[in-house]
């Protein structure tokens, strides 16, 4: 039996990877598997939340009552349905791993292999969480950092960047951490404390980031 410690809340979570149309059949993408936002979605809710999930192309599943699951595409779909719902929410989660650039010009017909060497502009896409970060009244924004080096000073400087109440660090360089496993390792910021967590399914790293949040909640 869970505590409701999150009853009364609406949370929103930004999940999965963004894929970037280069053409009809063809985007750019990364390895996200969409797990760790999943995860939080699932925990948040039987924590008596009300969860907007807001995914990128994931094979997750989700069969929830309190989760509302919105299925984006792009980097700039993903931007707009945030904002559909953000005034209205006081938690923000963003565990999508968003594109950073999309082709300048969506191609209209599949580009044919004709020349040796193909080029195709990109252009920087919004950043969804730092565009949240500007916008925040009232809001208890989280982010994620996913680094291989300077990890600790380069998550120091998101959370200001982007003007975040806290940070979960995943660091390439421990093992079973970040995008495709099934486990994470964990470091959380805020302002002021640093909080350092052992290896674990995402399943519970989810609730060690919920317990965390709800731990600043009450300050
Ligand atoms: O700057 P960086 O991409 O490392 O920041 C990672 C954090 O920002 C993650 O929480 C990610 O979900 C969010 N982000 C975003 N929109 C982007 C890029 C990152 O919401 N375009």
């Amino acid at each position: 039996n869970i505590e409701k410690t999150l009853e009364g809340k609406t949370v929103l979570i930004t999940a999965g990877p963004t894929y970037e149309a280069i053409d009809p059949v063809r985007f750019i993408g990364n390895h996200s598997s969409g797990k760790m936002g999943f995860s939080l979605a699932e925990e948040a809710s039987k924590r008596g939340a009300k969860v907007i999930l807001i995914s990128g192309p994931s094979s997750q599943k989700i069969n929830d009552k309190n989760v509302t699951l919105h299925k984006v595409t792009s980097a700039k779909e993903m931007l707009s349905k945030v904002f559909e719902f953000y005034d209205k929410i006081d938690i923000g989660i963003a565990s999508a791993a968003v594109a950073d650039y999309a082709p300048k010009e969506v191609a209209k017909e599949k580009i044919k292999k004709n020349d040796d060497n193909l080029t195709i502009e990109l252009i920087k896409n919004p950043d969804i969480l730092k565009t949240m970060g500007e916008k925040k009244t009232h809001q208890f924004l989280v982010g994620f950092a996913l680094e291989t080096q300077n990890e600790e000073e380069n998550a120091k400087g998101k959370l200001e960047k982007k003007n975040l109440d806290m940070i979960v660090l995943n660091s390439l360089r421990d093992e079973g951490a970040g995008f495709k496993n099934d486990t994470n390792k964990i470091r959380i910021f805020t302002k002021t404390e640093k909080k350092e967590f052992d290896l674990k399914s995402k399943d519970d790293v989810a609730k060690d980031i919920l317990d965390f949040v709800e731990s600043q909640l009450l300050k």
